[in-house]
């Protein structure tokens, strides 16, 4: 059986789970107490296997901490098996000590909900894989761009492009499977200030229909540096594929003023509703991947 989270995005996903896979839904309740400490239960019999789903959106440590309560519950409730599906996992991108005095914060994330009494991990698109290492039972990332390329119309006329050095396992192995090619950027990150700066490179673009493939597109600054050198090397058109589309402060203008077409992205998050941005729902490829 599968019990809908709490957190923004999070009931809609269960839902088209739920529809896709076949197992039974219920809905966790929660509420916020006047001091800001949050409550939930889950109200009635459990099975044994139970798959919560709780996505890690915004406020994320609000959604963290409901995600551990709700394995508590479940633990009092007798289920024996408890998966958790996070489509969008926060905190993944802290995945190293950058700067000395810093935490490895997805490990602490992980650990904390083995913790809290999850037996199974199940997230899409964790930006780096080894991360998951740190969760003491099995963890799953799904690879979500190929199924998403498929429902977007995305095929092998199109130039993959990773935006940077980081993202070009995932583009490499989308351009093979859609038997298109890829290229990449090198992008840099002031790991104080946060400001990206992307080194001049000669693409060979011109007239090409671009996909920029991502993780995530958080501030928006990586994606719209992207684009506006590819537009200006003379491509056809700028599309992004992207699993988690956070959009956090002005995103959607910046990524509207570096000439972006269109944003495709999976459905880990809250949708917002602007017509620059089309969303596949990720549900029916999660209940693939599920062993149960
Ligand atoms: C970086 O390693 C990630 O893969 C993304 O490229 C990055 O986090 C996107 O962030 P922003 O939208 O703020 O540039």
């Amino acid at each position: 059986m599968i019990v809908a989270g709490l957190s923004p995005g999070s009931k809609e996903f269960a839902e088209s789970l739920a529809s896709a896979s076949g197992f039974g839904l219920i809905h966790a309740e929660g509420k916020v107490f006047p001091d800001g400490e949050v409550y939930v239960r889950v109200e009635g019999d459990v099975e044994h296997t139970v798959i919560v789903v709780q996505t890690m959106s915004r406020p994320q440590d609000t959604s963290i901490i409901q995600a551990m309560l709700l394995a508590d519950a479940l633990r009092g409730l007798r289920a024996r098996r408890i998966i958790l599906v996070s489509p969008y996992t926060a905190y993944a991108r802290q995945d190293k000590r950058f700067l000395p005095g810093e935490p490895i914060s997805i490990a602490v994330i992980l650990r904390s909900l083995y913790t809290a009494g999850y037996n199974e991990y199940y997230t899409i698109e964790i930006h780096k894989e080894e991360a998951l290492s740190a969760f003491p039972g099995s963890a799953v990332s799904i690879y979500p761009y190929y199924y998403m390329a498929s429902k977007a119309g995305i095929g092998g006329d199109h130039l993959i492009l990773a935006p940077d050095i980081g993202a070009l396992r995932r583009a490499e192995r989308l351009a093979r499977s859609l038997g298109a090619q890829y290229d990449y950027l090198v992008k840099r990150r002031d790991r104080v200030t946060g400001e990206i700066t992307v080194e001049p490179k000669h693409l060979n673009v011109k007239g090409r229909k671009v996909v920029i493939v991502d993780d995530i597109i958080s501030t928006g600054g990586t994606v719209s540096k992207a684009a506006r050198l590819l537009l200006d090397q003379g491509a056809e058109s700028v599309e992004v594929l992207v699993a988690h589309a956070v959009l956090a402060g002005n995103a959607l203008e910046k990524l509207k003023g570096s000439g972006v077409r269109r944003v495709v992205a999976g459905n880990t998050l809250p949708r917002v509703d602007d017509p620059l941005v089309e969303y596949v729902d990720l549900a029916p490829l999660v209940s693939d991947s599920l062993s149960i």
